[in-house]
């Protein structure tokens, strides 16, 4: 079968199996291997990617739902050149150890501060705020879709705060 969607601000269209996931066509059939495979299974979050602004993990979408939807991977938000606010921080701050989940982790934090600047009701309390990123268990919870097997989390934190101010 054969589904159009955007990625990146590219028209594609990409022939498949009807129940190749999300993640196997971005790296496998669109060479975008920035987006990683932990677990297969949705519970590590290394494979998010949004999908029409919101954050999904690839690897429970299958590429036939995605017709006419626009898909950001970790290529489309920054270059080595023009690194993104978030991707500079991480950078900064020793955001990762191993880097394994550093892609899945600036995309979730990405559209989590798209959220926040938003002040999208459905997706930020009213408590939550740019200073309070650092001591409020909130960013905790919304990044905890994002597993570290290194446990870099303090230094994750600290570059999405930073990044937010
Ligand atoms: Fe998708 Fe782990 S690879 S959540």
């Amino acid at each position: 079968m054969k589904t159009s969607f955007t990625v990146n601000g590219q028209a594609q269209e990409v022939e498949h199996d009807p129940r190749r996931t999300l993640l196997d066509t971005l790296r496998d059939q669109l060479g975008l291997t920035g987006t990683k495979k932990g677990c297969d299974h949705g519970q590590c979050g290394a494979c998010t990617v949004l999908v029409d602004g919101k954050r999904v993990n690839s690897c429970l979408c299958l590429t036939a739902q995605q017709e006419g939807t626009d898909v950001t991977t970790i290529e489309g938000i920054g270059t080595p050149e023009k690194l993104s606010a978030l991707q500079k921080a991480f950078v900064e701050m020793d955001g990762y150890q191993c880097g394994y989940c550093t892609p899945g982790q600036i995309m979730s934090a990405t559209a989590m501060l798209e959220e926040l600047s938003r002040g999208d009701p459905s997706y930020v309390s009213e408590s939550l705020d740019a200073p309070k990123l650092r001591d409020d268990g909130e960013m905790a919870e919304r990044m905890s879709g994002n597993l570290c097997r290194c446990s870099a989390y303090p230094l994750i934190r600290e570059a999405i705060a930073m990044a937010a101010e």
